[in-house]
């Protein structure tokens, strides 16, 4: 873990005297300044090189000084991938450490003595975040200030579920894991799609899983399991990716097991999800990036009423090749709900 210090006049004693305590301990120390003692620096020019590098690190950690502490968090926090906190001692650090997941810890040096002060920095840096309930927390913090966010409609667990005569689009639970797994065994499902590893093992459907509950939390992804209704197994997956409520517009991405393909099953998922993206979301835009040598999925999203818009030239290198993309997108205007 490497750990970046930096201080103005009011905390380069105490920044001195921990980066020679942390140094003996083995730590992987960056100092950021001040170099030498200057009554007259400001604590903004001093600190932002280090509040960066560790904005740009998730393992990193910083340890910001001054008089009081306050006003380098003042600083810290402004940038939206750090969580600065003042700690005064050991109790309130490994607090904020893990319910807040700090990652820059701001002493004050007018208030704590040297000893406290490497107490306080040993205990942040020895705690781990909680996760859980925090995280959801923090998660809620990021969307509040997120400029990018708009208005987020609300969804009920029920306007989750959709339905059709032969299936069901559902958000996907982790005893899915299997099915997933098992559906997805055929190398042409990774070689037209963007992410799908191959070969494919039952912890990538896990932390797949995982990661979509997550995001459906945050409202950026709205991933559901394709069920096929008289057997309760999840073929395949639809979603909306890259869910943008300020632009109200996101992606269209699907896949399904090979065993049940040119069955018309994507095309009645995609009308499903349509309908919720334009209806429940309140989505102006919905489209779909699909690699010029994939006829079927070029089908499905003409049959659902979607517009070439263009060709992307070798966009991704995906199978030792660069791969050309067709951009197709639909407007809620254009969307036959019938
Ligand atoms: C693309 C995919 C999702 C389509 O699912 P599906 O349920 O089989 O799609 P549908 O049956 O609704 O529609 C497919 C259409 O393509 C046609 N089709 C299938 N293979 C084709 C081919 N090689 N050439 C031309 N058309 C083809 C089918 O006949 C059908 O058209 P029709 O209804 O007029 O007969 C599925 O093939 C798949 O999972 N592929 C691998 C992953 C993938 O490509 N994901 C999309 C990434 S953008």
């Amino acid at each position: 873990m490497k750990i970046f210090l930096a201080a103005d006049h009011g905390g380069f004693e105490l920044k001195e005297y921990l980066i020679e305590k942390l140094k003996k301990q083995k730590y992987q120390i960056e100092d950021y300044g001040a170099f030498k003692y200057n009554p007259r620096d400001d604590y903004p020019d001093i600190v932002k090189d280090a509040i960066i590098k560790v904005a740009k690190d998730k393992n990193a950690r910083g340890i910001l000084c001054c008089c009081s502490g306050i006003g380098v968090s003042i600083m810290a926090n402004r940038h939206p991938k750090i969580r600065a906190a003042v700690a005064f001692n050991k109790k309130i650090a490994k607090e904020t450490r893990q319910k807040n997941n700090i990652n820059i810890l701001c002493l004050g040096a007018d208030y704590l003595s040297q000893k406290q002060a490497l107490e306080i920095v040993k205990t942040f840096l020895s705690n781990k975040f909680l996760g859980g309930r925090h995280e959801r927390r923090l998660d809620k913090i990021n969307q509040y200030h997120s400029k990018n966010r708009g208005n987020i409609p609300k969804i009920k667990n029920s306007d989750l579920r959709l339905k059709a005569k032969r299936i069901i689009l559902r958000p996907l639970k982790n005893s899915d894991a299997k099915d997933i797994y098992l559906n997805i065994q055929d190398k042409r499902i990774s070689e037209s799609t963007l992410k799908i590893p191959w070969p494919y093992k039952i912890e990538d459907a896990q932390i797949f899983i995982q990661k979509t509950k997550k995001s459906l939390q945050k409202k950026s992804e709205f991933v559901f399991g394709i069920e096929l209704k008289n057997r309760k197994e999840v073929i395949g997956c639809i979603g909306l990716d890259k869910v943008n409520f300020e632009h109200k517009n996101a992606e269209l991405g699907y896949w399904l097991g090979s065993k049940y393909w040119s069955q018309g099953i994507v095309t009645k998922a995609g009308k499903l999800i349509l309908k919720f993206g334009f209806e429940k979301l309140k989505l102006h835009r919905i489209w779909c990036c699909i690699f010029s040598d994939n006829p079927a999925s070029k089908k499905v999203v003409e049959k659902l009423g979607f517009k070439r818009e263009g060709l992307h030239r070798e966009t991704s290198w995906r199978e030792g090749r660069w791969r050309d993309n067709v951009r197709y997108g639909i407007l809620d205007r254009e969307f036959e709900r019938s």
